[in-house]
């Protein structure tokens, strides 16, 4: 039998037993990481390896480090969740690897790593879109939750609002003009002296801070009927006032400066994604992506939505930085859909969900 019919195969068997196991790989970014999942939402083991001290000390991602990295660990992060679910590849009936947004060297990696073992197990193998994986972050999280419902995205890459229709159809109802949320918080944590990857650590200093010191205002931001909005401008503005006082020899609390630089961010997130989910008439709200850790972020959405009668959701916190939970969950709906991916499957570094 030739790879296409034991896929073809495979896949018929896949959509019939409930109690399946399914194989993905994540290599978008700075994260190697591998999961095994039962059916559509029970994550059986997950493994997940950081790069992140690797880059630290160039302060952000080198793209040909993050390849490299992402070969050196693929297999051994691929036989740990294996081994954490206690079991072997045979017992795995097909794979998911995420085949796009991203670095085309780093997605490479999982893509080929993926084909091959589709390829000498016979199994059926679907390409998963980073951002749909991270969307579906929120299905393992609230087993009851299905679509249709509203999205917020904001990832390091992505600051999008989208329309979940269903598990595999998406329509984008705004997004930044520039800057992705994750991006403008890295930026401004690196003018701010933080180390590498920023959002966290920003919110961290955020802590001790005054949110209401500086009003970092912009008229698309404030505006909730306009869908878009942008965080390039927040970031110069932080720019400008650090340049000026150093000018002039003042000190300013960074600490200040880091909680009104989030609270301009999660006020316009808040303000557009609510209004997405008011005007077009949903009554539940997710929130997906890196910077959905933030705790300003979920509180400000949370305390949002329960004033409009809005159910919001938002990951558990280790789904939502790059993880391969969620693009097996992701991988899961588009089998059962009839989806499949030929051994053709190439990285897509601008692979767009909508
Ligand atoms: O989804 P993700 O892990 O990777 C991409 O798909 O881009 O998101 C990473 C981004 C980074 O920009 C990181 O600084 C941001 O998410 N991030 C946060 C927090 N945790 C991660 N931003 C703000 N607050 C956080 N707690
Ligand atoms: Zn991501």
């Amino acid at each position: 039998m030739n790879y296409n019919e034991s896929a073809r195969l495979g896949l018929e068997r896949y959509q019939k037993d409930r109690d399946a196991l399914l194989l993905a790989i994540e290599s978008s970014c700075d994260e190697t990481a591998a999961s095994v999942l039962r059916g559509p939402r029970e994550v059986v083991s997950m493994s997940v390896y950081t790069q992140i001290p690797l880059h630290r000390r160039f302060g952000g991602v080198v793209p040909e480090l993050a390849s490299r990295s992402h070969v050196e660990k693929v297999g051994s992060v691929v036989a740990d969740a294996l081994e954490k679910a206690g079991i072997t590849l045979d017992d795995i009936s097909a794979i998911a690897v995420t085949s796009g947004p991203g670095l085309v060297g780093a997605l490479l990696v999982g893509v080929s790593y993926g084909k091959g073992l589709a390829f000498a197990k016979g199994l059926p193998l679907i390409g998963v879109n980073h951002l749909g994986g991270h969307i579906a972050a929120n299905y393992l999280t609230y087993p009851d939750l299905e679509p249709p419902f509203i999205c917020l995205v904001a990832s390091g890459g992505h600051s999008h609002i989208i329309e979940v229709l269903d598990y595999d159809r998406f329509r984008l109802l705004g997004h930044t003009r520039d800057d992705a949320a994750g991006e403008a918080f890295d930026k401004v944590a690196r003018a701010l002296g933080l180390p590498y990857p920023g959002g966290p650590e920003l919110e961290k200093l955020a802590l001790t801070g005054d949110p209401k010191k500086y009003p970092f205002h912009s008229a698309l931001n404030h505006s909730a009927e306009e869908a878009d909005f942008s965080f390039s401008g927040i970031k110069t503005a932080v720019v400008n006032l650090m340049h000026n006082a150093a000018q002039k020899g003042e000190t300013l609390s960074k600490a200040d400066i880091a909680a009104s630089f989030q609270r301009a961010v999660c006020d316009t997130l808040t303000l557009k994604a609510v209004h997405a989910a008011k005007e077009h008439g949903f009554n539940t709200l997710a929130l997906a992506g890196g910077v959905s850790a933030n705790r300003a972020l979920r509180s400000s959405l949370a305390r949002a939505c329960e004033e409009q009668g809005i159910r919001f959701c938002c990951p558990d916190f280790r789904y939502c930085t790059d993880n391969a939970a969620m693009i097996a969950c992701a991988g899961h709906y588009a089998l059962m859909a009839g989806q499949l991916s030929g051994l053709d499957l190439n990285a897509a570094p601008d692979l767009e969900l909508v």
